[in-house]
């Protein structure tokens, strides 16, 4: 059995709700238009998983968060979706592509073909049994990558309110994770190789700040070591976390955030790769010109670095979503994609912003002992990274402008004096 469509979007995450609503403003007619994901509902804005949701009281939960909320825009509901004649087939994976034939072979045996694919399979979870170790199938032990992980999560923490938490893994997911136990009244200890935490992202200052802020909320920090293995008891549940450098840590509940991995293999020995990721041009094409990639799967040229970088957060996926389809329905008037990396966290109460490129000297300004601080990136002359924490609306505007402009840079002592004042003066 099979059926035709014009355009396919394969994964249903972020970038593919993003695409959805491009292809309908651009006129995308009834029935041309089929999204295929492995999850059991439609696009939503994953970031909420890590945040609202986990929330004790008056928690996220979907429809509120589907796709495109997180922008602003429209909320895309299972009727929506009907109502502009988009097929969307849901809870079936993609087993195989054949790019050549432009076709993919779902799990349920149906064969989709197609005349533009769009890859937007994002990426999964590392697992620890990657790094040699075991115990992921414990009844207790939680990733978060998806609505599934999720509300498991929030079943086991609710099975252990007011017991302890170890938090493996010092990232976004690490740090998200560990303030929604402390909100929800578990003691946390967060384990993690690195001299601190963020370890991609963050200046040790600027780690240090949050570090201290999470020990005033209770959490322990113990780094510069990774688990060697869990004790579990007769229940199938982990009760304690052995460490490499000799700590016991009891515990009833593990969270695990140790990274991800885009989604290619469909794909591999079919597409060029690049950086882990599947590689593409200025129009998100990627070797085979009827096939694009979006989100955290692709590799793209960000023109302002003159190379190419696969990113795993969510304005790029939007982004890179609608650009692509831009690139589709319309090629003459669509040129390369011009993006400014941005990052962003929301924790307890604080929030920070990153525009750029965390590359080069640092430059910290503000105070870090109050409510708003944050560093530039100076590389080879130029400022080409900001960070921000407990900014206006204005001052995140202000170092957006300024980490696209690239302004030159001769003297870092003025640029820390200045501050903030640099960015808002531009
Ligand atoms: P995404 O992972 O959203 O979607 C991929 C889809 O493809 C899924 O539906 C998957 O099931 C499907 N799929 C994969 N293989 C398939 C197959 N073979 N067949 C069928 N379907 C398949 N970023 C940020 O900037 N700020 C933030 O605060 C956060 N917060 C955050 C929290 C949590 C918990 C996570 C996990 C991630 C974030 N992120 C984030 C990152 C952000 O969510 C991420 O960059 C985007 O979701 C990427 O969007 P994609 O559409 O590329 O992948
Ligand atoms: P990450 O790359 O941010 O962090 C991985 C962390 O795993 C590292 O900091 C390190 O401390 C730790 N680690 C690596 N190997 C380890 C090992 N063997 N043992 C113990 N710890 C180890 O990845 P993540 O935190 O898992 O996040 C997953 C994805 O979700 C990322 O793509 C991230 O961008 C995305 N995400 C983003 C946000 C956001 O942008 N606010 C929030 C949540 C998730």
């Amino acid at each position: 059995m099979g059926r035709a469509f014009v355009y396919v979007i394969l994964g249903g995450g972020v970038a593919a709700g993003y695409a959805a609503l491009e292809f309908t403003r651009r006129g995308v007619s009834h029935g041309e238009l089929c999204i295929i994901s492995e999850e059991s509902v439609v696009p939503y804005e994953r970031p909420a998983l890590s945040k609202g949701f986990l929330l004790p009281e008056d928690p996220a939960r979907l429809p509120s968060f589907h796709t495109c909320v997180g922008a602003n825009e429209e909320k895309l509901t299972p009727k929506w979706y009907k109502e502009h004649g988009i097929e969307v087939v849901l809870g079936t994976r993609v087993k195989s592509a054949d790019v050549k034939r432009k076709t993919l072979l779902t799990a349920t045996g149906e064969t989709i073909s197609y005349k533009f694919l769009i890859i937007a399979t994002g990426a999964r979870a590392l697992k620890l049994e990657e790094f040699g170790l075991t115990g992921s199938d414990a009844g207790n032990v939680c990733y978060l990558r998806d609505l599934v992980d999720a509300t498991r999560l929030v079943d086991v923490m609710r099975s252990c309110i007011g017991g302890k938490a170890v938090v493996i893994g010092g990232g976004y997911i690490g740090m998200e994770c560990a303030a929604s136990l402390v909100i929800n009244k578990l003691t946390v200890t967060m384990v993690f190789p690195e001299p601190h935490c963020m370890a991609r992202l963050f200046t040790p200052k600027i780690a240090g700040y949050y570090e201290d802020y999470y020990m005033a909320k209770g959490v322990k920090f113990i780094k510069g070591t990774v688990l060697s293995s869990f004790e579990i008891n007769s229940d199938g549940k982990v009760s304690a976390v052995n460490l490499k450098d000799g700590n016991r840590l009891p515990a009833d509940m593990v969270v695990v955030g140790i990274g991800i991995r885009p989604n290619t293999a469909l794909f591999e020995g079919q597409l060029t790769m690049e950086k882990g990721g599947i590689k593409v041009n200025g129009r998100m094409q990627t070797s085979d010109s009827s096939v694009y990639a979006v989100g955290d799967v692709a590799a793209f040229p960000v023109k302002l670095f003159g190379e190419t970088r696969r990113l795993e957060h969510v304005d790029s996926a939007r982004k890179s979503a609608r650009h692509t389809v831009a690139a589709i329905m319309d090629p003459e008037k669509t040129n390369e994609f011009d993006y400014l990396p941005f990052f962003y966290s929301r924790v307890f109460t604080l929030s920070w912003q990153f525009y750029g490129d965390n590359a080069g000297e640092v430059v910290h300004f503000g105070d870090f002992s109050g409510n708003t601080f944050g560093a530039y990136w100076v590389n080879k002359g130029h400022l080409v990274g900001s960070f921000l924490e407990g900014g206006s609306k204005e001052q995140y505007e202000a170092i957006s402008k300024v980490s696209r402009l690239r302004p030159a840079i001769e003297d870092l002592g003025e640029l820390e004096k200045l501050g903030l004042g640099y960015a808002l003066a531009e």
